[in-house]
């Protein structure tokens, strides 16, 4: 006779996607238990195919055989926890991807905040999700656009990933030519210098790299700064969380945003929760703080 646990431990054990290694539905759940603890990351059981695709490559790295042997490994092993983070999510990005962006960020927020920066005061901006630094750089390119002496002011950009990987590329600043077509021509001139011993690569240039500083942060854990920031760049990473983990990071998002500051998301992003309080839409994915709001 079969018993209900039996049962269901039957049921778990089945195979979820069929392939080179065997794939549970209850690897699948301890996998997507530990997203969630992790890094926030929402896996509905609709991605088993997408999540067995994006970590085989971890099991024949290890030499591992199963899904539950690599469950094992990925609970006792931090490092290795992170790589399966990465490998579930993407790191797509470009230089001024969504455009408008850059030109609210320059219109809204720095041309009016020239004359306060000019005097000495402070302007302090957040790639609250940088991948590999073509978001932050395109922030401080514009803000060069506007304070060409930015790196003799009071001006820092903050640009943080959960990936030690892409944080690590986004200092180095380099990137293949085709990368930096998007840059407008004047921006790519003055502030890209080749690379020597690589014609297929540029750098950002020093005074640019100058502006930004990167650091690894899991959105999910605590802010160990307190802003407040005028505006966040905060794109293409709540597609991974759950409604209410959406939620939770707009209200502190929200919270480090200066009055009138700016939140920039991704074009398939919308604020909600408690934040829809306090955040403004002002263009095309972008917010404004309204001002006089308790925090
Ligand atoms: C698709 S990229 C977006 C890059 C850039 N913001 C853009 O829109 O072009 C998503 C990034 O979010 C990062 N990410 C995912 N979960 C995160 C978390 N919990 N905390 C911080 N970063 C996270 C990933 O490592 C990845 O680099």
């Amino acid at each position: 006779m079969i018993t209900a646990v039996q049962r269901s431990s039957a049921k778990s054990s089945k195979a979820l996607v069929t392939g080179e290694f065997e794939f549970s539905a209850a690897d699948f759940a301890a996998i997507a238990e530990i997203a969630k603890s992790e890094a926030g990351i929402d896996l509905p059981e609709s991605k088993a195919t997408l999540v067995y695709s994006r970590l085989a490559k971890r099991l024949r790295a290890l030499g591992l055989g199963t899904f539950a042997e690599y469950c094992s490994t990925v609970r006792e092993n931090e490092s290795e926890r992170g790589s399966m983070i990465a490998a579930l999510t993407t790191n797509v990005t470009r230089f001024f991807r969504e455009p408008h962006h850059f030109d609210h960020l320059r219109k809204a927020i720095l041309e009016p905040l020239a004359d306060h920066v000019r005097s000495g005061g402070r302007l302090r901006l957040w790639s609250a999700a940088c991948s590999t630094g073509q978001e932050p750089y395109s922030m401080a390119l514009t803000v060069l656009s506007v304070f060409p002496d930015a790196a003799e002011r009071d001006i820092r950009i903050l640009a943080t990933d959960l990936n030690p990987h892409v944080v690590a590329h986004g200092k180095k600043g380099q990137y293949r030519k085709e990368e930096l077509a998007e840059i407008p021509k004047d921006m790519r001139t003055k502030w890209l210098e080749p690379v020597p011993g690589d014609t297929g690569s540029m750098r950002v240039c020093d005074t640019a790299r100058s502006l930004v500083s990167f650091r690894e942060l899991n959105l999910m854990g605590s802010w160990p700064f307190k802003g407040p920031f005028n505006a966040i760049f905060c794109r293409n990473v709540v597609i991974y969380f759950d409604r209410d983990t959406q939620a939770m990071i707009w209200r502190r998002l929200s919270n480090m945003i200066e009055d009138g500051g700016a939140l920039y998301i991704g074009h398939s992003e919308r604020v909600s929760g408690p934040a829809t309080n306090s955040l403004q839409a002002d263009g095309i994915t972008s917010y404004r703080k309204k001002a006089g709001l308790p925090q």
